[in-house]
């Protein structure tokens, strides 16, 4: 049971880049539920195949092609073959992306393309050759875009992540006004701590680390799939039609958590509470 009709998606054609694993196959899954039509895409022929096979099991037929895309001309192939194989595209979902932790004076040039590449270029790449296509056969169309919560704040040690997604951000809230006139809306969702192999075995490779990130969110637990997958839903779907260009945070508050100058107080005990208001009393 969900908390929407099943048939919320019906019909609408979704490419999710990325969407053989992680998050994407657990919005790709969500989608197929509410009646879309899926495909999806990635580097590796053999995952996608595996994951389109069992994802079918969901509603539809799953369509996947191999599409690396940092390869504009890859890319030009990806959209004109799941144009042809569903008449068009309704939804593209910029999810593919390349992270890991490192020290920023680690990083060799190489090392910040690889992240960039992926990240910036290749969600350009997509909302390029999807958006031409949507101007000249004057159809409309959603953007979903994945970003972080650190799109907007900054954060060390993931710095090509920072500086790419601040862009897909940048990206969003620009075409969200430029091609709003062609019937072509804009939404990004920066999501806090979800795990998946992908992320956490670059980003939190070690139990300590994943303490670390789970005792820093307000709401103490990392986030369900299922939970990120509904708002998606939501986003993409007609009833969120006049949202354009913004950013929906889903992260149990654990931007903020670091933003608010007191919030580490929460680790002041009741005792150490009564001492301090005696001090904090007297400047009445
Ligand atoms: C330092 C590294 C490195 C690391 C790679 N490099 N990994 N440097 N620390 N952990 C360097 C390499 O040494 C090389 O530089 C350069 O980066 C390119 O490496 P390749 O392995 O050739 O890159 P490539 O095959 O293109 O792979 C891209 C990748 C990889 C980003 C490095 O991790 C990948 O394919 N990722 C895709 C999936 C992914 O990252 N998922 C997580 C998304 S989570 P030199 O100079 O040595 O040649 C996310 C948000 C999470 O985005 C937010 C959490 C809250
Ligand atoms: P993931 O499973 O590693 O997903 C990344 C996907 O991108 C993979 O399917 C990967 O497939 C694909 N990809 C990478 N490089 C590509 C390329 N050059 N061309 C085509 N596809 C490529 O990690 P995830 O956690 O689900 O991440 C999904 C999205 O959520 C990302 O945008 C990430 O930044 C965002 N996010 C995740 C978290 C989290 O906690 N998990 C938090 C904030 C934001 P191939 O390797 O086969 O190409």
């Amino acid at each position: 049971m969900g908390p929407f009709a099943k048939d919320l998606l019906k019909d609408k054609v979704v490419l999710i880049t990325g969407g053989a694993t992680g998050l994407g196959r657990a919005m790709g899954e969500k989608f197929l539920e509410l009646g879309a039509k899926l495909a999806i895409c990635g580097r590796r022929e053999d995952v996608l195949k595996t994951a389109a096979s069992e994802m079918s099991s969901f509603g539809h037929e799953v369509y996947y092609k191999s599409c690396d895309v940092r390869d504009p001309a890859q890319i030009y192939e990806l959209v004109d073959s799941v144009e042809k194989h569903y008449g068009g595209i309704d939804v593209l979902v910029n999810n593919a992306a390349g992270n890991f932790i490192s020290p920023t004076e680690r990083l060799s040039p190489r090392a910040v393309d690889a992240v960039l590449n992926i990240v910036l270029h290749g969600t350009f790449y997509t909302t390029l050759e999807v958006g031409k296509r949507w101007i000249e056969k004057k159809t409309s169309g959603t953007m979903l875009n994945i970003v972080t919560t650190y799109a907007s704040t900054g954060s060390g040690y993931v710095v090509p992540s920072a500086a790419a997604k601040a862009g897909v951000l940048a990206l969003t809230r620009s075409l969200a006004v430029e091609w709003a006139p062609y019937g072509i809306r804009q939404v990004a969702i920066a999501p806090g701590p979800f795990p998946t192999e992908g992320a956490w075995s670059r980003l939190s490779p070690t139990p300590d680390l994943e303490q670390k990130m789970i005792k820093r969110i307000p709401l103490a637990r990392v986030g369900d799939q299922e939970e990120l997958s509904n708002l998606a839903a939501y986003l993409i779907s007609d009833y969120a039609g006049y949202i354009n260009g913004d950013v929906i945070t889903i992260d149990g508050g654990e931007w903020l958590q670091g933003a608010g100058q007191f919030n580490d107080l929460s680790e002041v005990t009741d005792d150490q509470w009564d001492e301090l208001a005696k001090m904090t009393r007297r400047g009445k």
